[in-house]
């Protein structure tokens, strides 16, 4: 039976912070979710509407929680804040510093000093995209990085900051590199026409048990980096071996199944 946990979730109301809600509620954890806008799915006194630039918010939200799962970002094809043009392609400079380099430190310095017991963190697939790039696969934990672009780079200095975090103030640092999760039907298009693309995809409901494990697991090593896909299709692209031994976590879907924007 799982030990009932008070989970923090941020970037709660997106595409795998909807899913990570739901299926963590439905196993009886205490989630308070924390977004720029309300959460579907949780009652206004758990759904946090504040920024992570917000350091008092953020430390309100995450008060009492030994569990947080850090999503909020810039993905690597939104804005955040939408704005003026950007200063290159990835908006660099407006959008990935603040969200994606100086929103998890001010999330691992809340969890430090509030005693975080475990922090799970959102990286991507696309910090060693240059190994699918090369079908140099399936693609493990300790390959070197080989980032797409600047998106990439902020998530890996995510992983970094991770393992600071982990090394130096004894919380479980668990980063996550996702595969695809289609956030649109533009996206689900681009996966359906893509047979790669089909082995990184990642389900709303296979993230959302992926969290659930990465919650549930009774004890992490101080730092750890594990892929998370769904079943591929034609051929395995990132080894999902670390997740299965650390976490106990299958996934079960196969592309197409599950898909849902
Ligand atoms: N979906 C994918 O395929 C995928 C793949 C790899 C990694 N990731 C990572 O997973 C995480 C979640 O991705 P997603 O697809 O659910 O993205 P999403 O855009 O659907 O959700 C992100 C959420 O974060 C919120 N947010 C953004 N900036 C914020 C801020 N400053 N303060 C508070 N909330 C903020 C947004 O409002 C949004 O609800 C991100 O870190 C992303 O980089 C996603």
């Amino acid at each position: 039976m799982t030990t009932p946990r008070r989970v923090l979730v941020t970037g709660s109301a997106g595409r795998i912070g909807r899913a990570a809600v739901a299926e963590l509620a439905a196993r009886g954890h205490s989630v308070v979710g924390f977004d720029i806008r309300p959460t579907p799915g949780l009652p206004a006194d758990r759904s946090v509407v504040a920024t992570l630039a917000d350091d008092a918010a953020l430390r309100r939200a995450m008060t009492g929680a030994d569990r947080v799962i850090h999503l909020a970002a810039t993905p690597d094809d939104a804005r955040y804040p939408r704005g003026t043009p950007p200063d290159d392609g990835d908006n660099f400079l407006s959008d990935l510093v603040p969200n994606n380099v100086v929103g998890p430190y001010r999330v691992m310095e809340a969890a430090r000093t509030l005693g975080v017991r475990r922090v799970v963190l959102a990286s991507t697939g696309q910090v060693i995209d240059g190994h699918l790039e090369a079908n140099n696969v399936p693609v493990t934990a300790d390959s070197p990085y080989r980032p797409r672009y600047l998106y990439a780079c902020t998530k890996v200095f995510l992983e970094a900051l991770g393992q600071v975090y982990g090394k130096e103030h004894g919380i479980e640092v668990l980063a996550v590199r996702l595969g695809w999760c289609p956030r649109d039907v533009g996206q689900v298009a681009e996966i359906a026409a893509d047979p790669q693309c089909q082995d990184v995809f990642l389900s709303p409901g296979d993230a959302g048990r992926f969290f659930a494990a990465a919650v549930g697991a009774p004890t992490l090593p101080p730092f750890a980096v594990v892929y998370a896909t769904s079943r591929h299709t034609h051929a395995l692209q990132y080894d999902l071996s670390d997740a299965r031994r650390l976490l106990g976590w299958e996934p079960q879907d196969r592309w197409p199944e599950g898909v849902s924007v």
